[in-house]
């Protein structure tokens, strides 16, 4: 059984950071929902749990609180913030408002060098606050190890029974040394070896996948995304031929994608790869069509119809396998004012109907995108596919406003091939979170040579983001605008002027439609 980290989620929008700061140490962590009973988590037995912090005040009369019998596991336990207010309130303390909400930097200065948390760390330090309320009285057994200028109790502890809170955030890059600290809980205190890497996850997944489909046939739809090309790499190497991949060509994909796809699975990895080219299909499908939900909508079930088609070329198969990742199937907490919360249903483009008769393989569900990276890189695909910008699964519909048309993709698939082309040159590309070319559907007066044009704009949308659920535009240099500009206009034909798109998400989303 391995070393994990169990954390408690009380609806932070920190709470998938604080288990990625802990898989960077090496270590499994999982988040489950704030109530989860005492005897589910004694049968996990995780190594330590973390409380997360949240929006709520302990003394609300709908407060999420968790089973009070997980502190008598004998398993360390630290609360974040909000987690900190919990093991005030159950286990005895009072918490009160702040009379002023802590909010931003602060400067934490350790009163007790003893704290285990605090190894090898100096005694003063910038930490990251964000609370309103605060513990005024200890519950039994507990000191305080760390003050802040507005708090003396920013860090309590009770030595025996190896339960901490924490009232500033460990996890966001404006505690330096955020990540000393965790690193000290999992490791010094709850004892993890560290043993969690892609390396070794590949060995256990290889095994997983094979106790699980036995001799039976495996379909996969491979986008060459990152996410289905890595769960193809890994799925060939547990059971080589015994899967097939499907790859649809809707025709709304970037340059040299299906070719791409084709060299790196058909013949490097020589894999069972079936090619379905179905752009007639789709394009067939959009004609006329400008609402960019009803695009969606077709391109979604267009999708189903021609991806049945395909497995039932394929072969009758028994599994389907899917890049499914951990940030999909955690539960959020259906807490108000948790933005984690919030549903991004138009992203399920191009997912598959539940009632379709497979069983589902999914050996990336316990991972985070960094970690399927890694994972991809481990088994061997290359760099550009790996660290490769989001693409919709909607392609280039979602960003050729209007109708889509043969002759429009085609505009836009020639400004794209330029934007990459530049960003990659200028060593701007991965940098960035996205970087991509929207066809407007107005055109405007121009002039070429001696002549008039009467041409489309193209809008350039370069963004950095973390997750995608919000976003900044990047200010990129002028001479690397200056660039793509040109050369689009010159290089596209139909195109005649190059405008930025400076908005940021919210309120304007990434993709326009
Ligand atoms: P928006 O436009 O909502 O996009 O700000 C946020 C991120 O999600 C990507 N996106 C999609 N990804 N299927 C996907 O797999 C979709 O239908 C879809 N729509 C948007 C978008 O590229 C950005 O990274």
């Amino acid at each position: 059984m391995k070393d994990s980290i169990l954390i408690l989620d009380f609806g932070s929008q920190y709470t998938q950071v604080i288990a990625r700061r802990i898989r960077e140490c090496r270590v499994y962590s999982q988040i489950l929902a704030f109530d989860t009973p005492a005897e589910r988590i004694r049968e996990i037995n995780p190594s330590g749990i973390i409380l997360s912090g949240g929006p709520s005040s302990v003394y609300q009369d709908d407060a999420p609180l968790p089973d009070s019998r997980i502190f008598d596991l004998s398993i360390p336990v630290v609360g974040i913030c909000y987690g900190l207010q919990v093991i005030g309130r159950i286990l005895g303390g009072k918490i009160e408002s702040c009379d002023q909400r802590e909010y931003g930097k602060g400067t934490l200065r350790v009163t007790d060098s003893k704290c285990r948390l605090f190894d090898a760390l100096s005694a003063e330090f910038q930490v990251w606050n964000s609370h309103g309320d605060k513990l005024t009285e200890f519950p039994d057994g507990f000191n305080s190890v760390a003050e802040t200028e507005n708090s003396p109790n920013a860090v309590i502890e009770n030595r025996d029974r190896q339960i901490f809170g924490l009232q500033f955030h460990p996890e966001v890059v404006h505690t330096p040394c955020g990540k000393e600290i965790i690193s000290n809980f999992v490791h010094g205190i709850c004892g993890c070896i560290g043993d969690w890497t892609m390396e070794n996850y590949i060995d256990e997944a290889v095994a997983a996948i094979r106790k699980q489909v036995g001799n039976e046939k495996i379909i996969l739809g491979l986008s060459g995304g990152v996410d289905s090309s890595v769960a193809a790499a890994l799925i060939h190497r547990a059971v080589g031929d015994q899967l097939a991949c499907i790859f649809v060509n809707n025709g709304l994909l970037r340059a040299r994608e299906d070719e791409v796809v084709r060299e790196v699975f058909g013949k490097h990895f020589a894999l069972k790869l079936h090619y379905e080219e179905a752009t007639a299909f789709f394009l067939d499908r959009l004609q006329g069509v400008v609402d960019p939900e009803e695009k969606r909508k077709i391109i979604g079930n267009t999708f189903i119809t021609v991806f049945e088609n395909a497995t039932r070329k394929v072969g009758q198969s028994k599994f389907l396998a899917q890049g499914t990742l951990y940030p999909d199937i955690i539960e959020s907490v259906p807490i108000a004012g948790n933005p984690a919360a919030m549903i991004k249903s138009h992203h399920n483009v191009g997912g598959l109907p539940e009632n379709m008769d497979f069983e589902l393989v999914e050996p990336l569900k316990c991972l985070f995108k960094d970690e399927v990276r890694e994972l991809g890189l481990e088994l061997g695909l290359p760099e550009e596919m790996i660290h490769r910008h989001p693409f919709p699964g909607p392609g280039l519909a979602v960003r050729i406003l209007g109708e889509v048309t043969p002759g429009r993709c085609e505009i836009l698939r020639n400004a794209d091939t330029i934007v990459i082309e530049e960003m990659k040159k200028s060593k701007w590309y991965y940098k960035v979170w996205q970087s991509f070319a929207v066809l407007l559907p107005v055109r405007s007066v121009g002039v070429m040579g001696d002549e008039r044009t009467y041409d489309y704009t193209i809008a350039l949308r370069i963004v950095e983001s973390q997750d995608g659920m919000t976003a900044d535009w990047v200010k990129l240099p002028y001479e690397v605008l200056e660039t793509i500009s040109s050369r689009i206009t010159s290089e596209v034909q139909g195109v005649n002027r190059v405008c930025l798109d400076i908005s940021s998400k919210p309120p304007a989303t990434i993709e326009w439609e």
